[in-house]
């Protein structure tokens, strides 16, 4: 039985590579792919989410536009990471499959209400905002989530846009808090495991040798996409986030956490979007989320490298 799934996601090269990861994945049914605005507006994220689908061969998946803005307060975004088109370091035709009418929030729930209760899975690679929405709207599709796998947050790793928060919870800590509160099961991949797995060169080259559309746009994207935090960090390649998601849901056994309790900071100037993860339980607040801090970094790019290999 595929694992059910709707990815929501701002399209970012990293992203990108989670999307194909998917596509490229048969344990996987992906539901639809929902549009958040992130690393760039939404009127590009949706746009990217149509490309990448169309580089893939796979025009039948439904998109849908959501949120353009956070919960609360102005979008935030990440050109300086990203470039402007969101997906920088290869170029992809425009689309030409359709953007679906229907609002992202409201597939959300539909689907939810549609689908037996426990048995999708809700992927967040970007800012949270359509799912908080989606909660806020509607809080009895709460209990129907199989579960939340996110990327987002950081502990013992810090900040990235912030000394205290990752991007896409400091763009909305109002939705990442709502949806890490929900009562669903919730599992986080944090910048404690994406910083641990960098694209390296050898990693790179690996996807340009496929000799393939799909090869070259995954090296393009990389080599354009770690040049911001090579220099940040120093380090031999820049951290590659989002995939991170759709391995675990397809390699559980790579990574290694604990549950604990984790809240998000909404109030504070200074720590807004901060994870606050209880990880050696010094608080009797309830272990609401899977977080996660380890990674098998070779059997992640192995896993990555091996499926979009098969997408010609
Ligand atoms: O902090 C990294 C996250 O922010 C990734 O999801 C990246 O795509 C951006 O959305
Ligand atoms: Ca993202």
């Amino acid at each position: 039985m595929a694992e059910k799934i709707i990815i929501d996601t701002d399209p970012g090269q990293d992203d990108a590579l989670a999307i194909l990861l998917a596509l490229a994945s048969p344990e996987i049914e992906i539901l639809g792919i929902t549009a958040a605005a992130g690393n760039v507006p939404l009127a590009l994220t949706e746009k990217n989410i149509r490309k990448v689908c169309e580089l893939a061969g796979r025009a039948d998946i439904k998109v849908f536009a959501g949120c353009d803005k956070p919960m609360e307060g102005a979008l935030v975004t990440a050109e300086y990471v990203h470039g402007w088109t969101g997906m920088d370091g290869a170029t992809l035709p425009e689309p030409t499959m359709p953007l679906q009418d229907k609002h992202a929030v409201d597939f959300i729930i539909d689907t939810l209400m549609s689908e037996p209760e426990g048995t999708v899975t809700i992927c967040t690679l970007g800012p949270l905002t359509n799912l908080g929405t989606a909660l806020t709207k509607a809080p009895k599709i709460a209990k129907r989530i199989k579960r939340i796998v996110s990327m987002g947050g950081g502990l013992f790793e810090g900040g990235n846009i912030t000394p205290a928060a990752e991007f896409n919870i400091y763009v909305d800590p109002k939705a990442a808090k709502i949806a890490f509160g929900c009562g669903a099961p919730v599992v986080i991949l944090p910048l404690d495991v994406t910083h641990k797995v960098l694209t390296t060169k050898p990693r790179v080259a690996a996807f340009r040798d496929f000799g393939t559309p799909v090869g070259e746009a995954v090296a393009g994207w990389l080599e354009y996409f770690e040049r911001f935090d090579v220099e940040k960090y120093g380090s031999e390649g820049g951290p590659l986030h989002d995939p991170n998601v759709i391995a675990y849901l397809l390699k559980p056994e790579l990574y290694a956490g604990r549950e604990c309790n984790v809240e998000v900071e909404t109030a504070s100037e200074l720590t807004r979007g901060m994870t606050v993860a209880d990880w050696w339980g010094v608080t009797d607040r309830p272990k609401n989320a899977l977080f996660m801090g380890k990674v098998d970094a070779d059997g992640f790019f192995a896993l990555l490298t091996e499926r979009l290999a098969t997408l010609r």
